[in-house]
């Protein structure tokens, strides 16, 4: 059966991950966290006292590091330099500063190369914000997965509910102000790519939307060549 690469972009609390993960399951493909990636910039910034801002600083940051994934029973693991930080990369601070490091130039070029190597061999789904736009424009399936402001709100909130306490006001607030930094810088932002499937989550279930993508994904495999 031929593999696809499909891309999963759109904004936080949108449903990308556990959309993103279903999806790959049930392909029975790889997939990669890319918001991860920058997460584990932005925390290894943080420990290493580099100022998000400071391109300069971050660029000798990057040079030699080694970030990667690794199969854990749980889920994926993100090593930085062999150390598993994965446990650490969720909080609502490092949420923040992994979007203000996103707008670096530095930071985008270093992942961009993590990110292609990645996708060397297909039957993957990569989910992130700029994968149908910058990373893969040739990627054989791109979704837009968005979500009204209030449901991706209440949706982090849950989500961050399970690990403590978190407060509804200011969760929304944080997500508003990371989209808008998310969609408004100048490099790679967010955005629908032209040819992308675009899908409203709002009023969806996970098993509805990962269906509506199958039914994509079974279409542009019955389409190609070699399929029976
Ligand atoms: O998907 P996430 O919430 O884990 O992503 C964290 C931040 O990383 C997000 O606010 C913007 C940035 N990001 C990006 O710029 N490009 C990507 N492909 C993925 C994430």
């Amino acid at each position: 059966m031929p593999k696809l690469l499909i891309t999963i972009d759109g904004p936080a609390g949108a449903g990308k991950t556990t959309v993103s993960r279903e999806l790959a399951e049930r392909l029975a493909y790889r997939y990669v966290d890319t918001g991860a990636l920058y997460r584990g910039v932005a925390h290894t910034a943080r420990v290493r006292g580099v100022a998000p801002e400071d391109d300069a600083a971050l660029g000798r940051m990057l040079a030699g590091l080694r970030i990667e994934f690794a199969r854990g029973r749980a889920g994926p693991r993100i090593l930085v330099d062999g150390e598993d930080i994965t446990e650490r990369l969720r909080s609502p601070e490092v949420s923040m500063l992994a979007s203000t490091v996103s707008a670096r130039p530095v930071v985008r070029a270093f992942l961009l190369k993590v990110q292609q190597e990645l996708g060397r061999e297909k039957a993957v789904v990569f989910e992130g914000r700029d994968m149908g736009t910058v990373v893969f424009p040739e990627a054989d399936l791109k979704f837009f997965l968005s979500a009204s402001e209030a449901t991706r709100a209440q949706r982090r909130y849950a989500e961050l509910r399970t690990r403590g306490g978190a407060d509804l006001e200011e969760v929304a607030r944080d997500l508003h102000r990371r989209d808008a930094q998310d969609r408004t810088r100048a490099l790679a932002p967010l955005t629908p790519a032209a040819d992308a499937v675009c899908i409203d989550s709002s009023e969806l279930t996970v098993a509805q939307v990962v269906e509506q993508m199958l039914r994509h994904v079974n279409a542009k495999l019955a389409a190609r060549p070699g399929s029976p």
